[in-house]
């Protein structure tokens, strides 16, 4: 992207005005939807049947994000309802590639995420089946939580390979991401932040992205 996009994150919003909600970070690129299963992270949130009720309420492109058990099996419909990008947990399944090629077949794009304590090395070689990488800044399940600035190591990593030409895909950065973290993430290399409660949790939540937006170009 030849500027830093920003992805609200729902987790923040109001759940019984999710449409109110979205319409109110317009501008934003992507919308940030995290679905939590009470087994790969210990909160739960929200399902398929909410987000294909989304994807009628608003045009901004749905970012789906994972949270759960047995991607193999629930990660495609998502893809199939009309997420723009569907990610799911490296930590969650033992054959990620078979998970994306589904993904992909269903028409969205692909993503990987890694916790805070996972290396991204053993999955370097199987990005080029991934169209973006979600690195998890805060321990996955709740939003609210503090940056953790050792995984931007991560974040320069994979910005070199994709620098060298070695590989093609969007960068995310999930966790911690407000006015005074997202320069360095930027610096480190992500191309796409997502921010809950410095979106929501700001008086007007479209002037919030778009401060975002600037404070990652500064
Ligand atoms: C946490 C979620 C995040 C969360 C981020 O597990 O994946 O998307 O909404 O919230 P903040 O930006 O408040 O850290
Ligand atoms: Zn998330």
């Amino acid at each position: 992207p030849d500027q830093p996009m920003i992805a609200p994150s729902i987790l923040s919003a109001d759940f019984a005005n999710l449409a109110a909600e979205a319409d109110a970070v317009r501008g934003s690129d992507w919308l940030h939807v995290d679905v939590m299963d009470a087994h790969f992270v210990p909160n739960l949130t929200l399902g398929l049947p909410i987000v294909e009720s989304l994807l009628k309420a608003t045009d901004i492109p749905l970012d789906c994000h994972l949270m759960i058990e047995d991607p193999k099996r629930w990660a495609p419909p998502y893809a199939e309802a009309g997420a723009r990008n569907v990610t799911f947990h490296a930590e969650a399944t033992n054959d990620p590639v078979s998970v994306a090629k589904d993904i992909r077949a269903a028409g969205a794009l692909a993503g990987l995420s890694i916790k805070p304590g996972t290396d991204l090395e053993p999955y370097l070689e199987i990005l080029r089946e991934f169209d973006t990488l979600l690195v998890m800044s805060v321990e996955p399940g709740f939003g609210g939580q503090s940056f953790m600035p050792e995984v931007l190591d991560k974040v320069r990593t994979i910005r070199t390979r994709i620098d060298s030409g070695d590989l093609r895909l969007l960068v995310e950065i999930d966790g911690g991401i407000n006015a005074d973290t997202i320069a360095e993430a930027a610096e480190a290399g992500v191309d796409c932040f997502v921010a809950g409660s410095a979106v929501y949790g700001a008086d007007d939540p479209a002037v919030a992205v778009e401060k975002l937006r600037a404070q990652a170009l500064a």
